[in-house]
């Protein structure tokens, strides 16, 4: 079931911050997420990864279902053949899904499955879907797909790592990508993902995405609610 109202409200209030956990203290991955919560993040993103779609193994289905919080359950899936692990993301709370157009030759297929999921947070909430897109491909890819997702993520940096620099050339992608979002007439939410910090924040912000995943710039060992804080901030200025 897809989930029109949080497409509409995350549409509402764009852009929205959604908050990486791979870099938070995972010692007190609770702490950490409370503090953010209380701080007014609506979003945590968790980045799965599988050490064979991208360079790097991280968390998966254990650790988000063990993850109680009442902000919104955003999982980035890098790994390969994602149709297989769909159910069990599903099972720990996912609210949205992102998979990456590189990682399925089925892609349009595993994106109709995940269409009839039923969202375990409540079965009105449904499931955004999401399309995400490594630097290098394309955004021509995801004409073919727009039926099937309510949101398209650009990687601003190659899938593996928090902490990198945002790669310029995203800027021009996302021009492209709204012009493909636009001529195909759908009310498709996007987002920008790696390399976003204080220093940029306002600029990307600037460039209208509707949600922005931003990871070590708050969960940077020392002040994560300051720097939440200071990222919602900048965010909200862009909003007219
Ligand atoms: C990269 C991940 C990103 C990354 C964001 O593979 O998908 O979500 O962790 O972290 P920062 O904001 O530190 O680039
Ligand atoms: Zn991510």
């Amino acid at each position: 079931m897809i989930n029109k109202i949080l497409v509409r409200d995350l549409k509402l209030a764009s852009p929205q911050l959604s908050v990486g956990m791979l870099t938070a203290d995972l010692m007190s991955l609770g702490t950490e997420l409370e503090l953010i919560e209380n701080a007014g993040v609506k979003l945590v993103h968790f980045d799965v990864m599988d050490g064979c779609f991208c360079p790097m193994m991280t968390v998966g289905p254990p650790v988000i279902k063990a993850v109680k919080t009442s902000m919104l359950k955003d999982v980035h899936l890098m790994i390969e053949n994602p149709l297989v692990k769909l159910e069990a993301c599903v099972a720990a709370g996912a609210d949205m899904i992102t998979l990456h157009v590189e990682s399925d030759r089925y892609i349009h297929r595993a994106l109709q499955v995940l269409g009839q999921m039923t969202n375990v947070n409540g079965s009105e909430r449904g499931i955004l879907r999401g399309i995400a897109l490594n630097p290098g491909t394309p955004v021509d890819v995801v004409a073919p797909l727009l039926d099937e997702v309510e949101m398209v993520l650009l990687l601003a940096v190659n899938p593996g790592w928090g902490g990198q620099n945002f790669i310029p050339y995203i800027t021009k992608k996302l021009a492209l990508l709204k012009k493909v979002i636009a001529a195909a007439n759908k009310d498709i939410l996007i987002g920008l993902d790696g390399g976003v910090t204080r220093d940029n924040i306002t600029d990307i912000a600037g460039l209208e995405p509707d949600i922005i995943v931003t990871g070590s710039a708050v969960f940077d060992g020392k002040t994560p609610a300051e720097n939440a804080r200071f990222m919602l901030e900048a965010v909200s200025k862009t909003i007219a």
